[in-house]
């Protein structure tokens, strides 16, 4: 059970003093009776709340994608450093984290959710779900460079890297699609195919491509559409 204006919160309808606003005005109903009381109990799994007659459902999971600018620590908590969750300030939920990381020094698109299970299963290597980056290069990329990559390089593990696949765009500035996500991935394939990253942006992760309207540091919810599809990259079952 919770009450109603922390519910109206959690599901993105406003502040806690716009809902609650909102809820004195008689714009709410629980179960189809007007509640005028912002510390009204209901229960979010089974209670019918409408808002000016539009039903909102509840999800406990919330997904956002960021934007992450360089200079920020892909966790919750550093002690020396800016940590990227310090820019979902405003956010009602609690228990947020970072799916996969990207180094002090990138930037670019960071999954953020509390649904453990799908983080999970989006970084379990069998899952393969593809990544891209956008690149700029100390050295011109060569044609060499491109073979070695699409065979699989050796960066030291106990396998070579799968193939991977990139995409030409100046001289020095290249995309790259890896379907792993080890540690300094990108950054170690390049030096083991005889370059160097100066620059790495995550622009896509599976089916989800960085909006160019979300500014450095800006965050969004997901849309129901963005989840479904982020589960089916995680071949997993949406219907569960
Ligand atoms: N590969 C890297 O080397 N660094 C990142 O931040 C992400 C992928």
């Amino acid at each position: 059970m919770m009450r109603l204006d922390r519910f109206l919160c959690e599901v993105h309808m406003g502040s806690r003093s716009q809902v609650k606003e909102w809820i004195k005005k008689g714009m709410v109903q629980a179960d189809g009776l007007t509640v005028l009381k912002p510390e009204y109990k209901v229960d979010e799994e089974n209670t019918q709340i409408t808002f000016r007659g539009r039903l909102l459902s509840f999800s406990k999971f919330a997904y956002y994608v960021l934007n992450k600018p360089a200079g920020m620590v892909t966790s919750n908590r550093d002690p020396r450093s800016p940590v990227v969750m310090e820019l979902l300030k405003d956010v009602p939920q609690k228990n947020l984290f970072p799916v996969g990381r990207l180094d002090k020094d990138a930037e670019g698109l960071l999954l953020i959710t509390n649904d453990g299970e799908l983080a999970h299963r989006l970084l379990a290597p069998k899952s393969h779900v593809p990544k891209t980056y956008f690149l700029r290069l100390k050295e011109a990329f060569t044609k060499g460079q491109e073979k070695r990559l699409s065979e699989g390089v050796d960066i030291g593990e106990k396998k070579l890297c799968l193939p991977a696949e990139t995409k030409l765009i100046s001289e020095q500035e290249i995309f790259i699609t890896v379907w792993e996500g080890k540690f300094h991935q990108v950054k170690r394939m390049m030096k083991a195919a005889g370059n160097e990253v100066l620059f790495l942006k995550r622009v896509a992760f599976g089916s989800l491509a960085l909006d160019e309207t979300l500014a450095s540091g800006a965050y969004r919810p997901l849309t129901d559409e963005e989840i479904n599809q982020l589960k089916k990259d995680a071949d997993y079952d949406v219907g569960k």
